[in-house]
């Protein structure tokens, strides 16, 4: 692999087209167009694409899969399932200009949601600013408590009897912009840092889709930091039956 773009489905540029002439269409939205980053397992990834195909997230659809690793197992899972994807590998690169490379494909296929699943690596200021509150972030927490890595055993070790999982807008500062979704759950006597991280795993699945048809819905405005549902909204949002916070 190298740093320059592979696109494995060049198509879908030439697809931006028609979805510009369907957005004309006074009774049709175009799919709402996600692309998707990730370095690892992707499990976050796998949950979006299947709420998608299951239809529980409707009026999106995944651009572009983007990894920062070749040897990412998400990366290979959405090859498998026959989605465009790319790789930029970022080691050793100044980060504004792997960034610069990331948001021209991102460009390239129409991206109008970015949403980092397990993407392990922070974002220039150029990158934010490239996709104003259109880039979302999954964190193991109930933010703003354990920001950062392993934050699973850093609340584990803390000893919270709560704890949970957030999707977030992202800003420049690590895990820290606007909360669109957060789900709780209890810590239990009988868990340890790896039960935890796994039933969190499954709260993170759900609230990934629910922040995504939030944003798909556009029924929301951000005051500051405060995600905020626009009055009248909240009966056509998707996503699964159990709400978030
Ligand atoms: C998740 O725990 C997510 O919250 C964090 O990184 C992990 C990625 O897991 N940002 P996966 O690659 O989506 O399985």
């Amino acid at each position: 692999m190298t740093n320059s773009a592979s696109f494995a489905n060049p198509t879908k540029c030439a697809g931006l087209v028609i979805v510009e002439s369907v957005a004309n269409s006074p009774t049709r939205r175009p799919p709402f167009r996600l692309g998707i980053l990730l370095s690892g397992r992707g499990s976050n990834f796998l949950a979006i694409a299947e709420s998608i195909r299951a239809g529980r997230l409707k009026g999106a659809e995944i651009a572009i899969v983007i990894s920062n690793v070749a040897e990412a197992p998400g990366l290979k899972a959405a090859r498998e399932m026959g989605l465009p994807t790319a790789v930029f590998i970022s080691k050793g690169r100044k980060r504004a200009e792997h960034d610069a490379d990331v948001i021209a494909c991102l460009r390239a296929h129409g991206v109008d949601l970015v949403c980092l699943a397990g993407y392990m690596r922070l974002l220039s200021p150029q990158f934010v600013a490239a996709f104003p509150h259109r880039i979302l972030n999954i964190h193991p927490s109930l933010l703003p408590a354990f920001p950062g890595l392993d934050a699973q055993e850093q609340a584990f070790n803390y000893g919270v009897k709560v704890t949970g999982c957030t999707v977030h807008f992202v800003d420049e500062e690590l895990d820290h912009g606007a909360i669109v979704v957060q789900r709780a759950i209890p810590v239990m006597e009988t868990d340890d840092a790896h039960s935890l991280s796994d039933r969190i795993l499954v709260e993170e699945h759900q609230a990934y889709t629910e922040a995504i048809a939030r944003v798909v819905s556009g029924e929301y405005e951000v005051r500051g930091r405060r995600y905020v549902k626009k009055q009248g909204a909240g009966n056509r949002e998707q996503g699964p039956g159990k709400a978030g916070t």
